[in-house]
């Protein structure tokens, strides 16, 4: 297959962990052919989307990890997939790319995953479609409202729904000093909407990435666990990942959630789970690929791609 990523640039990649490199090794090992295009490449015109595009051969040295091999002017349509990989922020250039994508759809690209979707699904706000699943949960812009749930919840977390890594991600205690200015910077005197959840102490075993892929979990997820003096998981925020076998009630999550994701034409997706709870459903550019490879020996690339290939074959 001629396949075509569209990337961050290449050189930004740390090849020794990203799970893009991963998947285009494994699939240039399976024989298909990889090419890259960065978002700024993207355009519409003559009435059909096409890319810049780089053929890339990779090495398996992460410190050198690809050579160019040509570049040419095609349309997205002509590749038989296209892996939507750039990284957020989920800004309105990264909406417009969605736009341009779903055009490409229209005149027969195969996109994953599907631009619609990823355009449909907020990834914090996601969690509303699956409520048994969730911690007691707000959702408003109201400064009022925001006060009333940690009076009613004591410990809780507020986030802003549009920016991931554990950026502004704020533990908020009912009797917390500075409750007052948090909730004002956060909701912007009532202007933005923010999430409030009760704090889960469970974080303390990992915030949980279990990884969907066409709706079939990976065996194992990976627990991020926080550093010492940090309440927040990410490993952008220094947690570490300890790769471990799905629990019972991880398996019934990614169940339950995994076909109705992929009847979407979400490939990948990586749930957030805290203890027992879905916290998030990442499907911009999920990751993790590469610490659970390590450190089970799972062939987690090697699943993309043979799930691709069967996407394509359909
Ligand atoms: N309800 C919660 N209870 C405890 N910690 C939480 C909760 N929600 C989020 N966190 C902490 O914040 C981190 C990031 O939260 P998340 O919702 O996954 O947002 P993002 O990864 O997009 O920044 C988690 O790894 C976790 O440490
Ligand atoms: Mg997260």
């Amino acid at each position: 297959m001629n396949l075509l990523f569209i990337i961050d640039p290449p050189d930004s990649l740390k090849a020794y962990k990203d799970t893009t490199v991963s998947m285009m090794r494994a699939a240039q090992s399976r024989g298909h052919a990889v090419h890259v295009c960065g978002q700024s490449g993207l355009a519409w015109h003559d009435g059909s989307v096409g890319a810049q595009a780089t053929r890339l051969r990779m090495t398996d040295n992460d410190e050198d990890w690809y050579r160019g091999d040509g570049h040419a002017q095609r349309s997205l349509a002509s590749f038989d997939a296209v892996l939507m990989r750039k990284d957020p922020p989920f800004d309105l250039e990264y909406v417009t790319s969605t736009w341009l994508l779903s055009a490409a759809v229209r005149e027969g690209a195969r996109v994953f995953n599907a631009p619609d979707a990823i355009r449909d699904h907020n990834e914090k706000l996601a969690i509303a479609e699956f409520p048994r699943f969730v911690a007691p949960t707000l959702v408003a812009r109201e400064p009022q409202r925001l006060h009333a749930f940690i009076d009613a919840q004591r410990d809780v977390v507020l986030k802003r729904l549009d920016v991931m890594g554990g950026e502004n991600i704020f533990r908020v205690r009912a009797d917390d000093p500075n409750r007052n200015v948090i909730v004002e910077l956060m909701a912007q005197g009532g202007a933005r909407s923010v999430m409030a959840q009760r704090y889960l102490p469970e974080i303390r075993d990992g915030d949980k990435r279990i990884l969907l892929i066409d709706g079939k979990p990976v065996p194992h997820c990976l627990a991020r666990i926080p550093k010492a003096g940090e309440s927040r998981g990410n490993l952008a925020a220094g947690g570490t990942g300890v790769a471990q076998p799905l629990s019972r009630r991880d398996r019934e999550i990614a169940e339950v959630l995994g076909p109705q994701l992929a009847a979407r034409g979400l490939l990948l997706v990586g749930l957030d789970v805290i203890g027992d709870f879905l916290t998030e459903v990442n499907v911009t550019s999920p990751t993790c690929f590469r610490e659970i490879q390590d450190q089970t020996g799972f062939d987690v690339a090697g699943m993309f791609v043979q799930a691709l290939e069967a996407k394509v074959k359909a």
